[in-house]
């Protein structure tokens, strides 16, 4: 799949250093690292063949030791790329798990339809399905760096096909890959062709600025823009830079790439439409009209020629 580059290394716990850093965490590792610890943990305990006196906490204290003296396990450390677990039930709050942003998309279907779409940063799944099965899309690619959260995904449109008419383009027209869209390295573009009508990039700039930098940003619009063919689309959905400060007490790097930031989202479209990287032009597609201001945030549309 040209889509997913190879970019699936053995994962590091916290992120590289910038510009050189383009390797991913993969959060079900971590999850491996955390198990074994807890299990080192617990052989601690089982090695002792006296029967506790009392509760964890009351022995603790019968022991001498400060009862909360135990590291915190940091569960943000998890959710370094914005790949939140249950992402759609924090940000869809009505009872029909209809996403807003359905509305704006919706005001140019003929953007989709019989069109092939990428989706970088696609969570679970639960937008991209939408989106391919409401607009009738030729095909869809979904694309996220979690691999646990594309194995959701892929379970979802499976159990989608078992209840599918056969022979219906929906759910058979999508598809989910695992794969960071940051390349390892710029040289990666030469070998970029176009493939695809419309490219969506929803609410993942931020995570991919935070862990990869001006750099890594600017490389991956310019790989979007590499991947349209004449005539297509990127559908674009970025953080304000206000949010970023927030995120900055993730991890150490992540504060160090926060600092080291001067590409602000209020460039982005100077930058897209610049020749080094060629967009001809922008238009704002709408404001999802969300309850929560945080997720108000503007959809653009930037067209190749
Ligand atoms: C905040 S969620 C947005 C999900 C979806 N696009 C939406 O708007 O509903 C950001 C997603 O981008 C993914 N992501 C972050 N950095 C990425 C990268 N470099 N390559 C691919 N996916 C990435 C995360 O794993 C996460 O699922």
């Amino acid at each position: 799949m040209d889509v997913e580059n190879n970019n699936t290394q053995p994962p590091a716990i916290a992120p590289e250093k910038c510009p050189e850093k383009r390797k991913a965490t993969d959060t079900s590792d971590d999850k491996i690292v955390e198990i074994k610890r807890l299990k080192e943990d617990r052989s601690d305990v089982d090695s002792d063949p006296r029967p506790p006196p009392q509760s964890p906490k009351m022995r603790l204290q019968l022991e001498g030791k400060p009862p909360n003296n135990k590291p915190k396990h940091n569960k943000d450390l998890h959710f370094l790329y914005g790949n939140y677990k249950h992402y759609y039930g924090k940000r869809i709050l009505d009872k029909d798990f209809h996403d807003i942003r359905l509305d704006v998309l919706a005001t140019q279907p003929q953007l989709f339809r019989d069109k092939q779409l990428l989706d970088i940063g696609c969570n679970s799944g639960h937008l991209s399905i939408e989106i391919a099965k409401k607009f009738n899309a030729k095909s869809l690619v979904g694309l996220d760096i979690d691999r646990g959260l594309v194995k959701d995904a892929q379970t979802t449109i499976s159990s989608l096909k078992r209840l599918a008419t056969p022979g219906s383009r929906f759910p058979y027209n999508v598809k989910f890959v695992h794969g960071n869209y940051v390349l390892d390295d710029d040289v990666l573009l030469e070998i970029e062709r176009p493939q695809f009508d419309v490219i969506l990039c929803l609410s993942v700039t931020k995570w991919i600025h935070l862990n990869f930098c001006d750099a890594g940003l600017k490389q991956a619009f310019r790989r979007m823009f590499l991947q349209l063919r004449p005539g297509g689309k990127l559908i674009l959905e970025p953080q304000s830079f206000d949010g970023y400060k927030r995120r900055k007490k993730l991890s150490e790097s992540i504060r160090e790439n926060y600092n080291s930031i001067v590409f602000r989202p209020e460039q982005f479209p100077e930058y897209l439409l610049s020749p080094e990287v060629g967009f001809a032009s922008m238009e704002l597609m709408g404001i999802p009209e969300h309850c929560k201001t945080g997720f108000k945030r503007p959809i653009q549309i930037f067209t190749k020629v």
